[in-house]
């Protein structure tokens, strides 16, 4: 989805409606017929990081900013798909679907697909095309989104039945094993299922969710890009996730029936966790405390104590800084400002870490002065050069993936 900024400066917010990805999808595939689109959004985690793939729970929002994908039946069995930012077209057979290493960005899509041909699905060839204004490579999911926008599409398209957390599972699926990341659950799930005005409570080792009512007024959720990128996000990842089954191996010497870092309950943990080499132990004790901390926001939230959900999401950001160590000097201090800033309820570093994004609760009156104070404050803590590339989005929490018919 790097397509997506070429064109489109991340800060710019596209307004789409059905009338215009109509009309260029006429201008490329010369007709409009039968089109049907779908679209799917990116999303920011308020509070459960790196506790999905250790069977815990998130607390996701789905953001105002989607990709989208349209496409329209083939009698055959030819996948042409179009990006608008790329201005490139690729076309594929769905009896031989392979991963591309010329256009990646095509292999979100690929993959979706040959996901659901190995269940057994057997889809129609189409024409599409995907366009879209979720920021790339900043956390905030735009392969997540454009999975499920292409899935979505791809069953308005074919007229098969799916429900929507198995549509979550395969798009899961598709990145793992087909586009070869391994991440975990909730980026999609939170894609597909969020609800405007919620959070999405999920657990995810069961997939039970529920949607917990936000504030509906007086708050809103600001979103700073640090402008940080750095390569190491998928190793680290995976020695993250490496360390914690490191963790769980032990624990299972000693309490037998543990599965997964989600069965340890804090005291178990306090108990035994001494023998555990020290950095194993640090990431065990961020993943059984978050998952502490994710249940006590839920009931924060219900019981309307934003305050108290703030300094969870604080609790949150210490704690990967310090024990799951993802965190990296420009997130330290873009949350470090923040919590000075007037109307700042909570702050945190979101999504995997080592750059990327921090997510922050701020009281709306208090949001255009967020705003304004943020850049000197950041280009005083990390540099001009960095603050250049700061990027700030103010956003509340949207529904998820649905068909776009206006
Ligand atoms: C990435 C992954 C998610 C999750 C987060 C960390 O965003 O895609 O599945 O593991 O990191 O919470």
């Amino acid at each position: 989805m790097r397509a997506i900024e070429k064109k489109m400066p991340a800060t710019e917010k596209m307004p789409v409606t059905a009338g215009s990805v109509r009309a260029v999808f006429s201008r490329i595939y010369g007709n409009a017929d039968g089109v049907r689109i779908a679209r799917a959004p990116g999303r920011v985690n308020l509070i459960g990081e790196h506790t999905d793939y250790n069977d815990g729970y998130v607390l996701p929002v789905a953001i105002d900013r989607q990709v989208i994908v349209a496409a329209q039946p083939r009698p055959d069995r030819v996948v042409k798909l179009y990006s608008v930012e790329y201005d490139i077209q690729v076309e594929f057979n769905l009896d031989q679907i392979q991963y591309d290493v010329e256009h990646r960005w095509t292999n979100y899509f690929r993959g979706v697909l040959k996901m659901l041909e190995d269940r057994g699905i057997r889809l129609k060839g189409m024409n599409a095309l995907v366009t879209g204004d979720v920021p790339q490579g900043a956390g905030l999911s735009s392969s997540a989104a454009f999975e499920v926008a292409s899935c979505y599409a791809a069953q308005l398209v074919s007229d098969f039945p799916m429900d929507p957390v198995e549509m979550a599972l395969l798009c899961q699926q598709a990145e793992n094993d087909f586009v070869g990341v391994s991440c975990g659950i909730m980026d999609q799930f939170a894609s597909r299922m969020a609800r405007q005005g919620h959070a999405l409570f999920l657990d995810c080792r069961t997939r039970a969710y529920e949607q917990v009512p936000l504030p509906s007024r007086g708050m809103r959720i600001v979103i700073c890009d640090s402008g940080v990128r750095r390569g190491l996000v998928d190793s680290e990842y995976n020695n993250r996730r490496r360390e914690c089954e490191a963790g769980v191996a032990y624990f299972r010497s000693v309490l037998p029936d543990i599965i997964a870092l989600r069965d340890v309950p804090v005291e178990e943990f306090e108990e035994y966790g001494g023998e555990l080499p020290p950095v194993v132990r640090k990431r065990c004790a961020h993943v059984i405390y978050e998952n502490t901390r994710v249940q006590r926001s839920v009931e924060v939230l219900k019981a309307g104590d934003i305050a108290a959900f703030g300094r969870l999401m604080y609790e949150s950001h210490e704690s990967l800084r310090d024990l799951y160590e993802v965190s990296c000097p420009e997130l330290d201090a873009l949350v470090d400002i923040a919590r000075g800033l007037r109307g700042v309820l909570g702050a945190r570093m979101t999504g995997a870490g080592f750059g990327g994004c921090t997510v922050n609760l701020v009281e709306e009156d208090a949001v255009d002065g967020f705003c304004a104070a943020m850049p000197e404050a950041y280009a005083r803590a990390a540099g001009e050069e960095r603050a250049g590339r700061l990027k700030i989005y103010v956003t509340s929490a949207e529904d998820g993936a649905m068909e776009l018919l206006v």
